[in-house]
């Protein structure tokens, strides 16, 4: 349990689901983490949970100066980082004729303009070597319901991946990221879906897994300490699918 023994870690969103559990086992292989999220009581319950391995910073992902205030942060706490992951996500998904245009700016802005202004923030704190790690979705790949905006905006985050890792390559920073499938989290009840709505629709969506199950956010988890540590050094500009085989194996 220490394959990240001396690194430094930012993990975007790290109040529930997929990144509190990657900042849960970057921890328990030996790094230390930051994490971000923007409600305070949420981030009071993380230092709570892992006291002085984790330094939180109230911070929302779609503003671009905050992106500026982190990094000045943890220039002060640390001078250095090894490893990004941008997690944080605004997962609206909606009927194309219910979009405003300011609910698209607002996705965008959370999902791919914050990301890019991020890491642009924090290149003078990168060491060499270090990693990027940008979480994607499913949705960037297969379409479905109410998807389309999401799906489009993932899809940019995900080519950052190819045109990040050219432009950084020289400085030892890999960029790579994660597609997960179907995880359970509690991203469908934060979208104010009810609990009788959220079974039925994990039962759905179950039935359309190659495999035939859900995925856990250890799943992404244990991907991401992959792609953090030095066991990838000759992997760059990948994306890595975690979703059962989703659109890669037929469905029995
Ligand atoms: N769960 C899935 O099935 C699934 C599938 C594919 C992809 N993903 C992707 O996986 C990532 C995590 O999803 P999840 O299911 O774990 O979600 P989640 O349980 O709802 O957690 C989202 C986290 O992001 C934070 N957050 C949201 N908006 C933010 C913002 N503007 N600035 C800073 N923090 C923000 C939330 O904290 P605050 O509310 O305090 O800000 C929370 O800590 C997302 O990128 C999502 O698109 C999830």
């Amino acid at each position: 349990m220490s394959r990240l023994n001396g690194k430094y870690a930012l993990v975007t969103g790290a109040t529930s689901g997929i990144g509190l559990e990657i900042a849960r086992q970057f921890i328990a292989e030996g790094a230390k983490v930051a994490v971000t999220g923007r409600s305070l009581s949420g981030l009071e319950k993380v230092k709570s949970e892992f006291g002085n391995s984790v330094l939180i910073f109230q911070n929302d992902a779609g503003s671009v100066d905050d992106q500026k205030k982190i990094s000045s942060f943890l220039k002060d706490e640390w001078n250095r980082i090894d490893i990004l992951v941008c997690n944080a996500a605004n997962t609206t998904q909606l009927a194309v004729e219910d979009w405003t245009p300011e609910q698209f700016d607002s996705l965008i802005a959370t999902n791919l303009k914050g990301p890019f202004f991020l890491i642009k923030e924090l290149l003078p704190l990168f060491s060499n070597p270090s990693s990027i790690i940008l979480i994607g979705s499913v949705s960037s790949i297969i379409g479905h319901r109410h998807s389309a905006a999401y799906g489009a905006s993932k899809a940019g985050l995900m080519a950052l991946t190819n045109g990040l890792s050219y432009e950084l390559k020289g400085r030892g920073i890999r960029v790579n990221g994660i597609s997960p499938g179907v995880i359970v989290t509690n991203g469908l009840s934060a979208m104010g879906l009810a609990a009788d709505v959220i079974e039925k629709l994990y039962e759905e969506f179950k039935s359309q897994i190659p495999i035939k199950k859900l995925g856990s956010t250890a799943d992404i988890a244990k991907a991401a300490i992959y792609l953090a540590s030095d066991e990838s050094t000759y992997t760059i500009g990948q994306v890595l699918r975690i979703d059962g085989g989703l659109g890669k194996v037929a469905v029995d």
